[in-house]
C-alpha cells in the first residue's frame, strides 16, 4: 500500500514547506528592492492568484487523481481522460528539472549554512559593507568551503527523503515549519521594533507604476513561479500522497496564501532594517547575504538575530530541497527494483555532482561562459526561466482542454454549470496558458530571435 499523509494538514504544511524557500526569503526581497517596490510587489500577487493558483490546482488535481509519481501520473490522467500517454514527457522533464534546481540551490543553502556557522563561532562581526562583501567573496572564492557546505546540505536533505513519507518529509515538516514560522514572527517582531517600519511599509506597499517594463513583469511572474514550486511536479509528488475526500481547492489556496504571507513577511523582516541603517535596498543577490548583514552587525544583540534569521534560511531551504527530489525519487524507486533508500544515495550522489559546476562558476570556472552565463547561471536560466513556465502551461492546458470535464468539476467541488465554474474554465483554457507562453517566449529570447 502507498503511504498517504497522516492528515490533509500536513499535506498542506508540508508543501507549505516546498513553496516557502530561498525564493521567499533571499530572493523576493532583492527582486523586490531591484525593481522598485510597491508596484512589483502589486504584479507578484497578481501573478500568484491568476497564474500560479491554476497551476497549483492542477499539479494537486493530477497527483491526488493518480496516486503516482510525476512521470507515472501524468500517464495514467491521460489515459483516464482518453490523452495520449506521451503527457508522461511533462512529468519527465519535471523530474530533471527539479534535479537541475536542486544542484544549485543546495550550493547557494549552503552558504546560508556557512553563514550560520560563522555567526556562531567568528570572534568579530563585519563593521563596514566592505568588510561583508569581502567576507561574500572569501567563501565564495574557496571551492572547499563551498562543497563542504554543499555536501552538508545535500546530506540532510537524502537522508530525510529516503525514509520515505511518514519517517522523513511528514517528520521534518511537523518539526521545522513551526520553528520556521516562530523565527520569522520574531525577526518581523524585532525589525518593527528597531528598525524603520513606516518606510517599509511604504516602499512594499506604494506602487510607483513608473517603474514597471516588461523586463519587471517578466521578472513578477517567473518569481511567482518560483516562489509557488509550480511548473515541475513537486506539489504533484506531494498531492500523490493525498487521501481521497480533500478538497484541491481549499489545500490549493492555503498553500498560495500561505507562501505569500511569508514572503511579505520577509520584506518586513529585511527592509526595516536596511532602512534603519540607511542601506542600500537593492543590492541585488548581495541584500541578505552582504547588506543585512552590515545592519546586523550594528545593531544590539545582531549576533543573535543574524544567527536566528540565517537558520531560518537554512531551514526554509530544506523542506524545499525534499520536494524538489522527491519526484525524482518516488519515479526511481516506484519504476526500478530500486529501494527508497538506494535511490535516495543515487540520485543525491547525482545531482551534488551536478551541483559542483555551480561551485565552480563562483571560482575556478568563473571564466568560463557559454552565450554569456557560467554553468549556475545556464543550469538556473534553463530550469527556472524555461521548463518551469513550460511545465506550468503544459499542466494547465493538460487540465483545462485534456482532462474529462467531470472529474475536475468533482474533484474541485465545483458546480457544474456556475459562472464561477465558467470563469474558472476560461482562466484554465486561455488565459493562464497564454500569459505563461508570452512569459515563456520573452524569456527564452525567441522574440528576440524572430522579429
Ligand atoms: N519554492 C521554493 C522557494 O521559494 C523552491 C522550490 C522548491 C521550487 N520546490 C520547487 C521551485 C519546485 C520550483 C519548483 O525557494
Amino acid at each position: 500500500m502507498r503511504a498517504s499523509w497522516s492528515s490533509p494538514w500536513l499535506f498542506i504544511l508540508a508543501a507549505t514547506g516546498s513553496a516557502v524557500g530561498l525564493g521567499n526569503i533571499w530572493r523576493f526581497p532583492y527582486v523586490t528592492g531591484e525593481n522598485g517596490g510597491g508596484a512589483f510587489v502589486l504584479l507578484y500577487l497578481f501573478f500568484v492568484f491568476f497564474m500560479g493558483l491554476p497551476i497549483l490546482f492542477s499539479e494537486i488535481l493530477i497527483g491526488k487523481r493518480a496516486q503516482k509519481n510525476p512521470i507515472n501520473a501524468m500517464k495514467s490522467a491521460a489515459l483516464e481522460s482518453g490523452a495520449g500517454q506521451y503527457w508522461k514527457f511533462i512529468g519527465a522533464i519535471g523530474v530533471l528539472a527539479g534535479c537541475l534546481i536542486l544542484s544549485f540551490y543546495s550550493v547557494i543553502a549552503g552558504w546560508c549554512l556557512a553563514y550560520v556557522y560563522d555567526y556562531v563561532t567568528v570572534a568579530n562581526l563585519v563593521t563596514s559593507f566592505e568588510e561583508a562583501d569581502e567576507k561574500l567573496d572569501y567563501l565564495t572564492n574557496s571551492p572547499i568551503k563551498l562543497i563542504t557546505w554543499h555536501t552538508l546540505f545535500m546530506l540532510v536533505t537524502v537522508v530525510i527523503v529516503a525514509r520515505g513519507l511518514k519517517r522523513g518529509f511528514e517528520l521534518a515538516t511537523k518539526y521545522l515549519m513551526p520553528v520556521l514560522f516562530a523565527t520569522l514572527l520574531l525577526l518581523v517582531g524585532h525589525a518593527v521594533i528597531v528598525g524603520d517600519f513606516s518606510s517599509s511599509i511604504s516602499y512594499l506597499f506604494e506602487p510607483d507604476f513608473s517603474r514597471l517594463t516588461s523586463k519587471t513583469i517578466l521578472l513578477a511572474m517567473g518569481q511567482a513561479f518560483f516562489s509557488l514550486s509550480i511548473g515541475m511536479g513537486a506539489i504533484m509528488a506531494y498531492g500523490s500522497y493525498l487521501p481521497t475526500g480533500i478538497s484541491v481547492g481549499k489545500c490549493a489556496l492555503s498553500i498560495a496564501i500561505a507562501d505569500t504571507s511569508v514572503a511579505l513577511l520577509a520584506g518586513l523582516a529585511i527592509f526595516p532594517i536596511v532602512f534603519a541603517y540607511g542601506l542600500e535596498p537593492a543590492q541585488g543577490p548581495g541584500l541578505v547575504f552582504v547588506t543585512l548583514n552590515v545592519g546586523f552587525s550594528e545593531m544590539a544583540n545582531g549576533r543573535f538575530f543574524g544567527l536566528v534569521f540565517f537558520l531560518l534560511l537554512t531551514i526554509a531551504a530544506w523542506t524545499s530541497s525534499i520536494s524538489l527530489i522527491e519526484p525524482g525519487i518516488a519515479w526511481l524507486s516506484e519504476v526500478s527494483e530500486m529501494s527508497r533508500k538506494r535511490a535516495s544515495v543515487f540520485l543525491g550522489l547525482t545531482i551534488w555532482l551536478v551541483g559542483l559546476g555551480s561551485v565552480f562558476s563562483f571560482n575556478l570556472w568563473s571564466e568560463f561562459k557559454f552565450i554569456g552565463m557560467n554553468i549556475f547561471e545556464i543550469i538556473e536560466f534553463v530550469s527556472t526561466s524555461l521548463i518551469l513556465p513550460f511545465g506550468g502551461m503544459m499542466l494547465v492546458l493538460f487540465v483545462g482542454w485534456f482532462m474529462k470535464r467531470n472529474i475536475v468539476v468533482s474533484e474541485l467541488n465545483l458546480k457544474t454549470d456556475s459562472t464561477f465554474t465558467s470563469i474558472f474554465f476560461i482562466l484554465m483554457k486561455f488565459l493562464a496558458p497564454l500569459g505563461v507562453l508570452i512569459v515563456l517566449i520573452e524569456n527564452s529570447g525567441i522574440r528576440k530571435l524572430v522579429f
